[in-house]
């Protein structure tokens, strides 16, 4: 049963959470590896395949009802959603389950990613495009011409890469895009239980964390999300966090987790690229906890 509440406040620390935090501080990755996880992400993303293959991330159903822009009701030719870190194609194989009349280009740093996206038995390459590209690179301007998107996804893939990127990242899909076209944006939110586990030795910087196999992660908050977007030539129009809990007694199941949320920009809008407006949301996951005193509910 998944709990959910739409605040614009984020998670309020305990006082042990806070010494928690304050800990990770005690010994910070070394500038040097720090360095290295930069020049490696490649590798270590690809390790992350090999030993994980499909297993790891679950399918995606959540999409269309979170994000309502996908479902594109009175848009008769097909659309061309562009998922920038794909994976192994958790997000997009729901979504072409779905027959949403999507014409679907993904890309994904780990070259093994991609072929496991080429090898699921649902890949079409009459209406998919599926390659290896590194998106903080003009790598993307090879393979996707400019002005040829109408939404792009950033599904916990902005948080894998450095903080110092993530602008260009925007900035790209900013191009990419067709004017009105939308960015999608899910992400993991600040203080989700993710981030209050790190142990010291894992903080590269603030926010930012390797995790054991190499690969890292960053958590957002909704005012940083805004910040970036705007930097990068869009226009928010809604910003939230979604508390969220999940009970299950059955299964014993107390995993808090918080995301981030980023999508709605009405189709019929049409606007010079420069001034793209989209709304987002801040998704926020956490369980067994609420903040603020309502608590809408939401059965799933
Ligand atoms: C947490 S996974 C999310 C996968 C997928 N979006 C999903 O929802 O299941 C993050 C993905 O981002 C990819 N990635 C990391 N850095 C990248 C980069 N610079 N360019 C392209 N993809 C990248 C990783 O290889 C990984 O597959």
């Amino acid at each position: 049963m998944d709990i959910s509440e739409i605040s614009k406040n984020a998670k309020r620390l305990t006082v042990e959470e806070q010494q928690r935090l304050s800990l990770q501080n005690s010994r910070m990755v070394s500038q040097h590896k720090a360095r290295m996880l930069e020049v490696e992400a490649k590798k270590h993303w690809d390790l992350f395949y090999k030993r994980n293959e499909t297993r790891f991330f679950k399918d995606r159903h959540w999409t269309t009802r979170e994000f309502e822009e996908l479902l594109g009701e009175n848009v008769d030719s097909p659309r061309t959603l562009f998922e920038v870190g794909c994976g192994v194609g958790n997000f997009i194989y729901p979504l072409i389950e779905e027959k949403l009349n999507f014409n679907v280009v993904a890309c994904d740093l780990s070259p093994r990613a991609v072929e496991m996206v080429k090898s699921n038995p649902q890949y079409d390459s009459g209406c998919m495009k599926v390659f290896q590209c590194d998106i903080t690179t003009d790598e993307v301007f090879g393979q996707v011409d400019k002005c040829t998107i109408d939404i792009a996804t950033l599904i916990f893939t902005l948080s894998a890469v450095h903080p110092e990127k993530f602008v260009l990242i925007l900035k790209n899909l900013h191009k990419l895009l067709k004017p009105g076209g939308i960015v999608l944006f899910r992400d993991y939110g600040l203080y989700d239980m993710a981030q209050l586990r790190f142990k010291p030795g894992c903080k590269i910087a603030e926010n930012f964390y390797v995790r054991q196999d190499g690969t890292r992660s960053y958590y957002f908050s909704v005012e940083e999300v805004e910040g970036l977007f705007n930097e990068s030539g869009f226009e928010v129009i809604v910003n939230s966090y979604i508390h969220r809990r999940t009970v299950n007694k059955k299964e014993n199941i107390d995993v808090p987790r918080i995301f981030l949320i980023l999508p709605e920009m009405p189709l019929e809008f049409e606007r010079p690229v420069s001034t793209l407006r989209f709304s987002w949301k801040t998704h926020f996951v956490l369980e067994f906890y609420f903040e603020g005193s309502t608590m809408k509910g939401v059965i799933i």
